[in-house]
């Protein structure tokens, strides 16, 4: 079964699979959204059912609630766990400093504030989200529905003072809808190709009125987790300045597999 995955997939899942192992019993724990973040709760809900691991999960979105709930997790508002022992999210990209792009899942409102409220953020990805300076990845940044198009322009207009290297700006589309976000809000997608200034951007796309908020994720992440398709994983702290290796063993692992 492990072996009709794609190699991204199993890359997805590895570094889901270790991650997972980090949550210890009695922890509240922040749960991403996206492919990668929807095999930890799979992994997690493994750990739930068949060895009795006791934690709360509080989900990012309405599809990781869904599938929080599916897996036999015990969801939790944020409101009710205040502060999380661990968060872990995949992201879009991630640079040298673990500074990340998130929101290409269009959930990165409730996915920051969680992180912000985490002891420890944990990001699981595989390489080819690894880059060398962030920007290439379209910025999403969640803005209100009231005069989005005012806000739209007025982001266009910063961006021509900034350190970028597209300026294009798209509204996310659903068919031929607009996507409309948990918190009922539009998402615009900066097509910048490289990001000069991440920190300074975020600050000053934030400070625009209609902005709700960006997507990129500065001093957020604590640890990423690599993933490779054949099993391989590698865990960077950014703080500890560490770099440790561990190898999943992708056949063991059949039975999650079987259950989808
Ligand atoms: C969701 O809004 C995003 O921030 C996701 O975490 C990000 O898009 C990564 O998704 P994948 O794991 O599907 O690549």
């Amino acid at each position: 079964m492990a072996g009709e995955l794609s190699p991204i997939d199993k890359a997805k899942f590895v570094a889901a699979k270790r991650a997972a192992d980090l949550v210890e019993d009695g922890m509240q724990v922040g749960l991403g959204t996206g492919s990668t973040a929807a095999w930890l709760v799979r992994h997690l809900g493994e750990r739930v059912r068949d060895s009795g691991l006791r934690i709360k999960g509080v989900p990012t979105s309405t599809r990781t609630a869904q599938l929080a709930h599916e897996a036999g997790i015990e969801v939790i508002s944020l409101d009710e766990a205040k502060i999380l022992n661990m968060t872990i999210d995949g992201a879009d990209e991630f640079d040298g400093n673990l500074n990340l792009i998130k929101g290409g899942g269009g959930a990165l409102l409730q996915e920051k504030i969680v992180a912000a409220a985490s002891e420890d953020v944990v990001i699981i990805a595989d390489a080819a989200k690894e880059v060398g300076t962030l920007g290439a990845f379209p910025l999403p940044i969640e803005v209100i529905q009231f005069g989005w198009t005012t806000t739209q322009m007025l982001v266009e207009e910063l961006l021509v003072s900034t350190d970028v290297m597209g300026r294009k700006t798209t509204l996310r589309m659903n068919g031929d809808k607009p996507f409309v976000t948990d918190e009922g809000n539009f998402i615009l997608d900066l097509h910048l190709s490289r990001i000069g200034n991440a920190r300074q951007l975020a600050m000053a796309l934030n400070q625009m009125p209609g902005v709700v908020e960006n997507g990129l994720f500065i001093d957020l992440c604590d640890r990423v987790i690599i993933g490779y398709a054949d099993g391989r994983v590698e865990t960077r702290d950014i703080h500890e300045g560490t770099v440790s290796e561990a190898h999943i063993n992708l056949v063991e692992s059949d039975n999650l597999f079987s259950d989808l």
